[in-house]
């Protein structure tokens, strides 16, 4: 199948009476499903609705059959050679959550972050801080989009047990060298973690051959059902980690007094997990083989490269991050002179059926620093065609025709909010 070819595979796109098609370009907040992941839910709440690894009758037996089959394609898919490895939880924040609370850091232990984190890559770091008096050091990230390997490497000098960052990132598109960045953590005896988030839905993580501890992702981003995600972690790393939650089908055994907790990836799905979204994730994965990550990846590089060529000479847009749109071929981010970036998305929306995300993108720590209100993002994916960059485009040039600098829009102080 070819990217882009896709539409009619996903419901949310079908035309609507007196709407004008829809342009979805926010898949980096959340993908859409495509009928057999749809079809998937259905299938486990009509025909096999049990629990796994506990009912011993034949739905139960089925649904945990699938649940562990699920999980050995997502290692796969992963490049994770151990299905083991696999743990399944609701999204990439519970994850980081997971590992952050899990991992034993303590006072005067150091967390390398960059300054350009989601906030599931900043907070609970945060919190760490003030409750356990962790150190959170920062590594600034130049605009253009490069790596600063030396202030990485000054950084690593100081002493870091853990390097959180994330692969690919959810403002600008920038994807940072997990190879380099494992290797020289590595070498400094830290342990890497990378938020998955944006990178997995695009390309090949191989989770194995990068020697990174730990990866999280959300299958939401991927096709896959809202509250579902996945912490991939080396085994021996994961046996280290302390769970964030237990319960229900955590434990091997237990009396009055105590417990034992079973080996992972079971002792982190503390209680009845959500096997419906879990099987819809199995459908999306499938999907996204069928389709190829690197045909989806070209298929993006080509609608931001339509992108970039028509806008980047607009004097009042200003592109965020790489100028080169191959270096983030899955996000066109970018701020408009003297236009709010949520009346931007609103006129979008309202004019050309075009639906961005505006604001702050969850990364209020850059906004803050640069003291500038948010930004617009478009963001591609397999189902978006070249029609949708050209209405991208003609709704950005109208806005820009018919909002003059400054008179229109004040871009004031940024609304609370995301
Ligand atoms: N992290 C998601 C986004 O960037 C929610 O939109």
């Amino acid at each position: 199948m070819t990217a882009g070819a896709a539409r009619r595979d996903f419901p949310a796109l079908r035309r609507r009476p007196g709407e004008p098609p829809i342009a979805y370009l926010d898949s980096a907040c959340m993908s859409l499903v495509p009928r057999s992941v749809l079809a998937a839910m259905r299938a486990y709440y009509t025909e096999t609705p049990g629990c796994a690894g506990r009912s011993l009758h034949r739905w139960a037996e089925a649904v945990g059959r699938h649940v562990e089959e699920t999980r050995e394609e997502f290692a796969r898919f992963l490049g994770a050679r151990e299905p083991a490895s696999v743990v399944f939880l609701r999204n990439t924040t519970e994850a980081i959550n997971l590992v952050g609370q899990g991992i034993g850091l303590a006072r005067g232990d150091a967390v390398l972050i960059s300054d350009q984190e989601h906030n599931s890559n900043l907070v609970p770091w945060q919190r760490l801080a003030r409750e356990r008096g962790i150190r959170v050091d920062i590594l600034p990230l130049p605009e253009d989009g490069s790596f600063p390997s030396d202030a990485f490497e000054a950084a690593l000098g100081r002493g870091v047990k853990l390097v959180s960052l994330f692969h690919t990132s959810n403002l600008d598109g920038r994807t940072l060298p997990l190879r380099e960045i494992v290797e020289r953590a590595h070498d400094r005896g830290a342990r890497t973690l990378f938020d998955g988030a944006q990178s997995a839905p695009h390309r090949r993580v191989e989770f194995d051959r990068n020697g990174s501890d730990f990866y999280a992702i959300s299958a939401h981003k991927m096709l896959g059902p809202t509250g579902t995600g996945v912490l991939v972690g080396r085994p021996d790393r994961l046996r280290e980690l302390r769970p964030l939650l237990i319960g229900g089908e955590t434990v091997e055994w237990s009396t009055l007094e105590d417990h034992e907790l079973r080996a992972p990836p079971h002792r982190f799905e503390a209680g009845l997990q959500n096997y419906g979204g879990i099987l819809g994730a199995r459908a999306a994965l499938a999907y996204l083989e069928r389709t190829g990550l690197e045909e989806i990846e070209a298929a993006q590089r080509d609608l931001n490269a339509i992108a970039t060529r028509e806008l980047a000479e607009e004097p009042r847009v200003r592109i965020l991050g790489p100028p080169d749109p191959a270096a983030r071929p899955s996000i066109f981010g970018f701020s408009l002179a003297g236009i709010d970036p949520h009346d931007a998305a609103l006129f979008l929306d309202a004019g050309h059926g075009v639906l961005v995300r505006s604001g702050r993108h969850c990364v209020h720590s850059w906004y803050e620093r640069r003291n500038l209100a948010g930004s617009v993002r478009a963001s591609f994916y397999l189902y978006n065609h070249r029609a949708d960059v050209r209405a991208f485009v003609r709704g950005v040039r109208e806005m820009i025709e018919r909002i003059p600098v400054g008179r229109v829009t004040a871009a004031g102080p940024p609304p609370p909010g995301p």
